[in-house]
């Protein structure tokens, strides 16, 4: 959809439909009050009929409202003004957007940049509408054999603002709005995608595509054959079961000085995972093509950020193989040595994430990077702890951690920090090898972190296991949700100050 912006009386807008919101109580919104003025008390008759009571997120469309340009207004309720928050905006914009879509308006004029919401501005509106908006619109279609009909024919939708000078300032939130939701897209695209198409290899060809995109980027793919030299044997031991060949994705984004340390992210691509030979249950094994969603949001982070220019350097990782079982695969068992001179143990080739991460976590230390985020659908555990809602966040430094919390308190993409403390460590120890890959059943998606952070310890780092946030395995809101691409971009814009 196209976004633009509008000044002036809502009630002499000539569009397809006109949004406007109303309070609980009857309390008209400035834009309602004006459309309730032309029309000569028909909204306030109409609320007084009691087919609307503004509860939050309730609709109703009207048709040709008597003296108003537009050929229907939405009514839509904002619950009552004394409570209205930034989480309920986003659920109001959402159900906007649904009620749009049935209407079928080609184009729309949305007075909610109006409603006034404690401690946030007209830019953070501007952005939640949009993402909302976009993400109400999308589908994934490209995996149909033929184009489903297009049964949507919105063009465009124009945000209401009060004057002039806040026009200016809601196109460019119109702009960074708009890079935002370009990166959440191409990550729901790329999680979605099966596992035959969207191989390690498929994820490189895309970086080397974002590449001759974008002249502030450029990739570099390190070959199986130089991670053997790099002896990156945690790595190999993951990619050496499959056909497919393990590709480590590097992406510099140069926004920034020269010497500017950059922030490094690192996704796990994990285009399948069976779990090896610890093969997993056949049941709800298809879950695992949205096992390289920390790898696109990394793709998606990358794309918004240089759609947006920032002034900064960010480089994007992504550690891409498939987990497959095979004569060649490892065993249970098996000790590999890391990048980093550590062994482990693997006693389950099901965790394999950690497996790759940990060297690709090595490799980047030639970065030195300011700081390091890494992004991966790493535990079961993870979803039994924190659900659907919070990304579970690590981070061996206060100010990485501060900065992430509040970058998703902002963006609504939240997290919750969780303990990375030395208690937890015993559990991955081993006998054999100078860690196991697993540390049992208590505590699944600390150990997994606790891993992770055995090969962190030389920059400033935190970790986010987006198991629970970054997809649905099933059911009818099936999909890759684009997290946590707000976070990240989010994070990084705070980075700037
Ligand atoms: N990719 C899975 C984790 C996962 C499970 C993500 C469900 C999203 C939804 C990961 O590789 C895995 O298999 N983890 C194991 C670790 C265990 C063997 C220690 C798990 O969580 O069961
Ligand atoms: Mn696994
Ligand atoms: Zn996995």
């Amino acid at each position: 959809m196209k976004y633009g912006t509008r000044t002036g009386n809502p009630a002499k807008a000539r569009t397809q439909c006109t949004i406007v919101g109303i309070y609980e109580n009857g309390q008209l919104t400035t834009s309602a009050r004006e459309i309730d003025k032309a029309s000569k008390g028909y909204l306030k008759k109409i609320i007084k009929r009691g087919d609307i009571k503004g509860k939050s997120a309730q609709t109703l469309v009207l048709h040709d409202v008597p003296n108003v340009n537009a050929t229907r207004v939405m009514l839509v309720g904002m619950g009552s003004a004394e409570t209205i928050d930034a989480a309920r905006y986003t659920v109001i914009a959402r159900a906007v957007i649904t009620q749009l879509k049935a209407v079928n308006a080609k184009n729309s004029l949305c007075c909610l940049p109006e409603i006034g919401i404690p401690g946030k501005d007209l830019g953070w509106k501007i952005t939640r509408l949009i993402e909302q908006f976009e993400s109400g619109l999308y589908q994934f279609t490209e995996m149909k054999g033929s184009p489903p009909e297009n049964d949507s024919e919105m063009e465009s939708l124009d945000l209401l603002v009060a004057e002039r000078e806040e026009q200016e300032l809601a196109n460019a939130a119109i702009g960074t709005a708009s890079a935002l939701t370009a990166g959440i897209k191409l990550t729901k695209d790329l999680g979605n995608l099966p596992g035959n198409i969207c191989t390690p290899t498929y994820l490189a060809d895309k970086a080397k595509q974002l590449a001759s995109e974008y002249a502030s980027i450029t990739t570099k793919i390190v070959e199986e054959k130089e991670m053997e030299r790099l002896g990156m044997g945690a790595f190999m031991s993951v990619t050496r079961g499959s056909d497919q060949p393990g590709k480590l994705i590097i992406m510099k984004y140069k926004g920034g000085k020269p010497k500017d340390a950059p922030h490094v992210i690192v996704g796990k691509g994990i285009t399948f995972d069976t779990g090896g030979i610890s093969l997993k249950p056949g049941a709800g094994m298809h879950e695992m093509i949205y096992d390289m969603c920390g790898a696109a949001s990394v793709f998606g982070a990358m794309v918004a950020v240089a759609e947006q220019q920032l002034p900064m350097n960010v480089i994007g990782v992504v550690a891409a193989a498939e987990n497959m079982p095979s004569g060649d695969a490892s065993r249970p068992g098996d000790i590999v040595t890391t990048m980093s001179g550590q062994t482990v143990e693997i006693l389950n080739t099901d965790a394999e994430g950690r497996l790759v991460l940990c060297d690709a976590l090595t490799y980047i230390d030639q970065f030195n990077p300011a700081t390091v985020v890494d992004i991966a659908t790493l535990t079961g555990a993870c979803i039994i702890a924190l659900g659907n809602h919070a990304t579970a966040m690590y981070a061996n430094d206060e100010g990485v951690a501060e900065d992430l919390t509040a970058a998703g308190e902002d963006s609504l993409d939240r997290v919750w920090r969780m303990p990375l403390w030395e208690d937890y460590q015993a559990q991955i120890n081993s006998p054999f090898a100078d860690m196991a890959n697993i540390g049992g059943r208590e505590a699944g998606s600390i150990t997994a972190a606790c891993f992770l952070a055995r090969y962190t310890k030389k920059y400033r780092w935190a970790h986010l296991d987006v198991a629970g946030t970054a997809f649905r395995g099933s059911g009818p809101a099936k999909g890759a949700t684009g997290r946590p691409v707000p976070l990240l971009v989010e994070y990084l814009n705070r980075q700037l100050d």
